[in-house]
């Protein structure tokens, strides 16, 4: 049956209907790929402006997309390598690293993550960085991966281990000890120079506080130092420090505030070790001040020896040569008076005048002894030692022995002089101090080496006598010896008595 006229009606107004949707469903297509077309270009953009490589691989290792960098990174253009398998680019030794990766990302859809390297256009290789992820991509799975060139990180991070390498040697090999401490003083780190210093291991003073070297008394100066440290950011000083043994170590301190990787403020310690030259420069103190006392001494000594002379002038001299001179007045009264002596008497008066003179020679002489011993440029060395000794012996009654190796002795007059001197100087000490009976002198060859010893038997000389500051017979000897290069001791025997030891090398 042929369509009524209302069903033509009802008929146009469906094809109207769906003309619309279907405009409608074009419509939406339309804006759909528009906005796919915006979306893809928007992507592509970011892509190609990443510097880093993007690059998508199916499962068999076949490179299906590369963003632009591919070309400032590898040199190669996108055009070029898309197709290819990604072992075109892989140093063979790398092959095996980025085959388990990709294994793991196809089969465990694991993120793969490696450093690792890769070979540019140029034939150079660089060091790169590549993490990868599985992605979907038309129902199929395919892998994302993203390429950074780490070239000049890795040469910045070998730099820093090179620069690391050579202040950690600085830091071990230092012959100065190094601490670096924390801001409270508790050790960081130290290095070996300091620990052998202080006498301890390492691991014993790693958390150790820096107080553990300074007795309690100082560890208030030690705080007040790290608060001022904060401040004042260096600060050089120089402390006494106890060992792990108690020996007193004085080092010069420089400190310095730092800040450490981790941004924590410590402080770098550098101590050297100036203990010995502090006991030479107070050595040198002292025996500076021991020539001064010497030297007053010596010119206390000199008017003492000047008076003693004109006392000894006067008193001898002067006096017998007074009364010669009576004597003499009184001969001439009489030869004046003619009361003529008696040839007896006159002999007896001219007797008495002589042994006067005799006594007045003996006097001079023994004055001239005294200034400069005679015997010495007379006799030599060897017989003006026996005459000293024997003569000593005679004032003092004490028996001796001479014990020598030599029928005389080849010397400079210095050195004969400062052996005569030590011994008449030791001679004398054991008369007013030793309380001794015997003495016994040798002068001989030992080790090689002109040796004077001279032993007594008394109570022995003390340590605190030896280093007296006013021994200045033992300074006087001492300095005898050195200035003929001996070496000079005196100390007291193992049972008593008292040695004095004088040895030159033999030239
Ligand atoms: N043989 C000895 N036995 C015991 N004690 C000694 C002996 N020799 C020196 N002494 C002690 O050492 C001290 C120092 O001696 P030193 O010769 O330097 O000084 P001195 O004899 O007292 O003074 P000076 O020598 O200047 O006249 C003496 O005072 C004495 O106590
Ligand atoms: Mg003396």
């Amino acid at each position: 049956m042929p369509p009524q006229k209302k069903d033509y009606k009802q008929l146009l107004i469906k094809s109207e209907k769906s003309r619309k949707a279907l405009l409608k469903l074009l419509k939406d297509q339309k804006r759909k790929e528009e906005k796919l077309r915006e979306s893809e270009e928007k992507y592509k953009i970011i892509t190609d402006s990443i510097l880093d490589v993007i690059f998508i691989l199916d499962k068999t290792g076949k490179l299906l997309f590369f963003n632009k960098s591919v070309e400032n990174v590898l040199g190669y253009k996108a055009e070029e390598v898309v197709g290819k398998s990604f072992t075109k680019f892989v140093p063979k030794k790398e092959l095996l690293k980025y085959f388990l990766q990709l294994k793991n990302l196809f089969q465990h859809k694991e993120i793969a993550k490696l450093i690792t390297q890769i070979n540019h256009r140029n034939g150079n290789v660089i060091d790169v960085e590549i993490n990868g992820r599985l992605i979907k991509q038309k129902r199929k799975y395919v892998g994302l991966g993203v390429i950074r060139d780490i070239t000049e990180r890795k040469r910045a991070e070998e730099a820093l281990a090179t620069r690391e390498e050579y202040y950690r040697t600085l830091f071990d090999l230092s012959p100065s000890g190094i601490i670096v401490e924390d801001t409270e003083g508790k050790i960081i780190e130290v290095n070996d120079t300091f620990c052998k210093l202080m006498g301890y291991q390492m691991n014993e003073l790693i958390n150790k506080n820096v107080k553990t070297f300074v007795p309690e008394e100082k560890h208030q100066t030690v705080n007040n130092n790290l608060k001022k440290l904060l401040n004042e950011k260096i600060l050089e000083h120089e402390v006494v420090n106890i060992s792990k043994y108690g020996s007193h170590i004085i080092s010069q301190l420089r400190e310095t505030l730092i800040t450490l990787p981790n941004g924590e403020k410590a402080i770098l310690s550098i101590a050297n070790d100036i203990t010995e030259k502090k006991q030479a420069e107070a050595e040198l103190q002292n025996s500076r001040e021991e020539l001064r006392r010497l030297a007053s001494h010596l010119q206390t000594v000199r008017e003492e020896e000047r008076s003693a002379i004109a006392r000894e002038l006067h008193d001898e001299l002067g006096q017998i040569l007074t009364s010669l001179k009576l004597n003499l007045s009184l001969m001439k009264r009489q030869i004046k008076d003619k009361s003529i002596y008696e040839p007896e008497t006159l002999e007896n008066e001219i007797a008495s005048m002589t042994n006067l003179i005799d006594h007045a020679v003996a006097g001079v002489r023994k004055l001239i002894t005294e200034l400069r011993p005679e015997l010495l440029d007379k006799l030599g060395l060897i017989a003006a030692l026996e005459w000293l000794i024997d003569d000593f012996s005679k004032t003092t009654k004490l028996k001796y022995s001479f014990d020598c190796e030599f029928e005389e002795l080849q010397l400079d007059e210095n050195a004969k002089l400062a052996i005569f001197r030590i011994t008449q100087e030791s001679l004398t000490n054991t008369a007013k101090y030793s309380g001794a009976t015997s003495i016994k002198v040798f002068l001989g060859i030992h080790e090689n080496k002109l040796c004077l010893k001279i032993e007594d038997n008394g109570k022995g000389i003390s340590q605190d006598e030896i280093g007296g500051k006013h021994s200045f017979g033992l300074l006087g000897m001492r300095e005898r010896a050195n200035l003929i290069g001996a070496q000079f001791k005196i100390f007291k025997g193992e049972n008593s008595g008292t040695t004095v030891l004088l040895t030159l090398d033999k030239k």
